[in-house]
């Protein structure tokens, strides 16, 4: 069962023009576009015609005209002309989502009912400004949702399935806590590394070498949105009591999980940094580093599902470093629980 009261990134912002793209979200076939007046619009992939895609229809001013009969449909997903007859059928429409633009990402409501705004993650390092420079990107993989819940908590794999990168001896080696906050409904994994390799990622980014105080702090708010906080700074100087910290470099690594049907989820990711946020070359090096990171776990993923699909069975050996992972499959079980509640 997916979460359905939530939001989930439906697509970058830099996808959305008068060229419709087609994602399937929660099982659910979605067209996506900006129409000619700037707006973005999101309804149901399937037209109300005969069902071909409306992804594959033409942006025409404020309308999506279907590609092939010609049915057109408004921004609210009312059909509005039809070839051949002035009438058109009462009430013809298609099922429309809201959507949210908030920097980088594009969100949609995937639940039945009123979109909560307060639900929306409150995420300003995702907009350009003179503070943070963003880069950002979206990766499928054939993989259940659950598995990439599994990846993204427990970062100790970066030690072994992104050595050369990010993956540094000291990740797996040093220990992680986990904090569950059942109010605002969020597992913190944290792991704090002092006096510790500097890695690629970083040392050509920073400027930073030899060895360095890096911390990994991770927000995920389940199901659909995680933030990794990265400081990385010269040995043994921590922040100020007052919380300033300038000495270091501060990099948040966010993730959008989208589930797409039972065994395929879209990763969507951004990276903000705030340091040389002009530098179009350190953009550039980010961009492709974090691109081949998550091709890594990609791959990775994609090769669990197929063993999952081939009938194996996969007995589960927990250990400390699966805490987070635990602490987030708990919570998404709450999570559905109420929800079911709510339903019935
Ligand atoms: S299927 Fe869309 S107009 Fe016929
Ligand atoms: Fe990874």
């Amino acid at each position: 069962m997916f979460l359905r009261h939530s939001w989930y990134v439906a697509a970058l912002s830099s996808e959305l023009n008068e060229r419709p793209i087609a994602r399937t979200i929660l099982g659910e076939h979605v067209a996506m576009y900006r129409n000619f007046e700037g707006r973005i619009v999101a309804l149901s992939d399937t037209c109300a015609h005969r069902g071909y895609p409306l992804s594959l229809g033409t942006v025409v001013g404020d309308k999506l005209v279907c590609g092939y009969h010609g049915f057109t449909y408004d921004a609210e997903g009312t059909c509005v002309a039809v070839p051949g007859q002035d009438r058109v059928p009462s009430r013809l429409a298609v099922r429309t989502y809201p959507l949210v633009e908030l920097g980088v990402w594009v969100w949609i409501w995937m639940g039945h009912d009123e979109p909560e705004m307060a639900k929306l993650p409150e995420t300003p390092w995702l907009l350009e400004s003179e503070e943070w420079a963003v880069v950002s990107g979206v990766a499928k993989i054939d993989a259940n949702f659950g598995l990439l819940v599994d990846n993204l908590l427990d970062l100790s794999h970066e030690t072994f399935l992104h050595n050369g990168s990010i993956g540094t001896p000291e990740v797996a080696t040093t220990p992680l806590e986990v904090e569950v906050d059942d109010e605002i409904d969020m597992v913190n994994v944290y792991r704090h590394m002092n006096d510790v390799i500097c890695p690629p990622f970083y040392s050509n980014t920073t400027g930073l070498e030899g060895r360095i105080d890096r911390w990994q702090d991770i927000e995920y708010f389940p199901p659909g949105y995680y933030k990794l906080n990265s400081r990385i700074a010269p040995v043994n100087q921590p922040p100020a009591p007052d919380g300033s910290d300038h000495h270091a470099f501060h990099v948040k690594i966010f993730y959008g999980l989208t589930p797409s049907t039972d065994t395929s989820v879209y990763d969507f990711w951004a990276l903000s940094r705030d340091f040389c946020v002009d530098d179009r070359d350190i953009d550039g090096f980010l961009e492709k580093m974090q691109s081949s990171v998550v091709q890594e776990d990609v791959d990775a993923l994609n090769i669990l599902q197929r063993r999952i699909n081939g009938g194996q069975e996969i007995a589960e050996v927990s250990i400390k470093i699966d805490r987070g992972g635990l602490s987030a499959r708990k919570m998404l079980e709450r999570l559905t629980e109420e929800e079911l509640a709510r339903q019935s």
